[in-house]
């Protein structure tokens, strides 16, 4: 983990409100998936954790949601400016030699992509179940399919898939895979803790330091004691932490 300055080579918007930023960088050459970056956007005092969604020995490629002022600005950013990064940090998803379900919820999809390739690069089979709101809002469907992956998606208002949740389309879909990498709004991973034993799922939290030393981004574990989302986690064994 180190800090370095990233050429942004693309900054494009790819759905409703959500941004694609690739980057030259070697910061991510070693990465592993589900790790994220503390991205420093100019004019604000806090670095904003985003995941990777896609990394080599001299890129990375990140896929953010404008939810507020520093999320704006990165979108505002243009091809040829720097960023500063600092990571990647981070517990990661495991690559285990076994079949896998991904399941993804809105920005929680991108740290999926990777998971994916990683996955399939072993000769795994990988389901994706991709989720959002509505049809405008859903991502990176294509490039799952690029990767080989099985892929349903769900969407709440029903314009592209199962009108319902991730795990309406597992249901109606007869997915039958029990070995499950999840990451999404907290709603959807306590439905996937609840409804599976065998994996892990991603978190999010307000960070400061994003390694570890500040106690910022502090959950609670199943047996009482204290968790850190940025170092313990994000990814925790499903049970792991009280949601
Ligand atoms: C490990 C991790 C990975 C993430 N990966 C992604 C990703 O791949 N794509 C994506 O779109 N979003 C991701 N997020 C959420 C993202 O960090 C926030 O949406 C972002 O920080 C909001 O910044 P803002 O200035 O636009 O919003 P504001 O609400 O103005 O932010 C105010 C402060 O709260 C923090 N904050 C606000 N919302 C969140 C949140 N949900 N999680 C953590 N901190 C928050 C900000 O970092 C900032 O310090 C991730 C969060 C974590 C913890
Ligand atoms: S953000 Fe400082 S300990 Fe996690």
């Amino acid at each position: 983990m180190r800090t370095a300055e990233a050429r942004i080579s693309a900054n494009q918007r790819i759905a409703e409100e959500i941004w694609c930023m690739k980057l030259d960088t070697d910061l991510c050459a070693e990465a592993e998936c589900g790790q994220f970056l503390q991205v420093q956007v100019p004019g604000f005092y806090l670095r904003r954790p985003i995941s990777i969604c896609r990394c080599g020995k001299d890129y990375a490629v990140i896929v953010y949601k404008v939810v507020g002022d520093g999320t704006r600005a990165m979108s505002e950013m243009k091809e040829g400016e720097t960023v500063s990064l600092f990571g990647p940090l981070g517990t990661p998803f495991p690559v285990e030699d076994r079949d896998v379900l991904l399941i993804g919820g809105g920005v929680g999809v991108p740290p999926l992509l990777e998971t994916a390739y990683r996955y399939r690069a072993k000769g795994r089979n990988v389901t994706a179940v991709l989720g959002s709101a509505d049809a405008a809002s859903l991502i990176l469907e294509d490039e799952f399919r690029a990767l080989g992956c099985r892929v349903y998606t769900a969407t709440m208002d029903g314009s592209k898939g199962t009108k319902g949740t991730v795990l309406d389309a597992v249901k109606e879909n007869g997915i039958t895979e029990t070995f499950v990498l999840s990451c999404g709004p907290l709603g959807m991973l306590k439905g996937v803790s609840e409804a599976y034993t065998d994996g892990y799922v991603s978190l999010e939290a307000r960070m400061a330091c994003g390694m570890g030393a500040c106690m910022g981004c502090v959950v609670k574990s199943r047996d009482g004691g204290s968790l850190r989302v940025c170092k313990d986690g994000p990814v925790f064994r499903i049970g792991e932490a009280v949601l």
